[in-house]
């Protein structure tokens, strides 16, 4: 799979393959034209227009030189009109060279889509649809365990539960539906990581009980690493992990030190102008390559050191 760098591209001029190296691909875009404009979510109220575009910069910025340093990123340039079009975990979900495109909830945030289109096209990648009766938003509701094995799959508030069979029928793997309850964490991407290892990251408050049942049943104990509320408002289930590195925002002691417990290298990003729309870290970025499961069957240790089966 290569890119076809055509001139009309609204992909940056890249011609490297997908998978150029052992490091994954994640795709951002650059918020020269971020902004909150409009209200769909409880973040974005009272902050219409209160974002700092020079900040919000910086903050990117400094969220992209961190991805860079164990990953591939590559950039969709932004659009007029789709100030939201910054997180990109919107666009789609990618895997084994499908994307199956968003069909957004909100008519905000549609007009993306063709941008999104193109440049997946323009990636190589085979784009599928889902319908707009059945809205799905991306890998802000679809989430794959790091091994890959199966995809947990966010509804009720944007993706609807009807839209999860054509992720079963892209890939065929096993969907299991997560009921979002709470509208602050209205994407579960904000509120749910499965992380190397066969950790997760998550605050279960904003699952129905059947939910935290089927996380429990999939998780052991030693595995679950409950965020609390006060952690979850910042956004730290928000949380970008490659290997043994997780990008997230600003976190407490006492999670970065479990995080650090169970092998991890925590390296916290000052997102604040994004939290302003709803978003932080994940929100900011969407992985493109196929799953790094090289430390996927690893076990916490005691001493923190993360044991990988070989
Ligand atoms: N303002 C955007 C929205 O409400 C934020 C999207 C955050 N993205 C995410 N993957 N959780 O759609």
């Amino acid at each position: 799979m290569s890119f076809t760098n055509g001139t009309k591209s609204n992909a940056e001029s890249v011609q490297a393959p997908l998978s150029l190296n052992s490091k994954p691909t994640f795709l951002m875009c650059p918020p020269r034209l971020y902004d909150v404009d409009y209200v769909i979510n409880p973040w974005m109220a009272g902050n219409v227009h209160r974002s700092s575009r020079e900040l919000a910069s910086q903050q990117w910025d400094n969220l992209y030189h961190a991805l860079s340093h164990v990953a591939n990123v590559l950039l969709v340039q932004p659009q007029a009109g789709s100030p939201d079009m910054v997180f990109t975990a919107n666009a789609g979900l990618v895997n084994h060279g499908i994307a199956i495109l968003s069909s957004f909830y909100y008519p905000e945030r549609q007009g993306e889509e063709p941008h999104f289109q193109r440049w997946f096209e323009e990636a190589g990648l085979r784009v599928q649809h889902v319908p707009r009766e059945t809205p799905f938003e991306g890998e802000g509701d679809a989430l794959f365990e790091a091994d890959g094995s199966r995809l947990w799959a966010g509804h009720g508030v944007r993706t609807l539960a009807s839209s999860h069979r054509y992720l079963e029928a892209a890939w065929g793997v096993d969907v299991l539906p997560l009921l979002l309850v709470d509208p602050r964490f209205y994407h579960l991407d904000t509120c749910f990581a499965p992380l190397q290892g066969g950790h997760v990251l998550y605050f279960p408050e904003a699952f129905d009980a059947e939910s935290q049942a089927r996380i429990e049943a999939h998780y052991p104990a030693e595995k679950r690493i409950v965020v609390s509320e006060a952690d979850a408002v910042h956004f730290a289930c928000n949380a970008v992990n490659v290997g043994r590195t997780i990008l997230l925002n600003e976190i407490s002691r006492e999670l970065a030190a479990r995080l650090q417990q169970c092998g991890f290298e925590v390296v916290q990003i000052q997102l604040g102008e994004f939290m302003k729309a709803g978003g932080a870290a994940k929100c900011l970025v969407l992985r493109l390559s196929d799953l790094d499961v090289t430390h996927a069957s690893g076990e916490c240790l005691k001493n923190g050191a993360v044991k990988t089966a070989a």
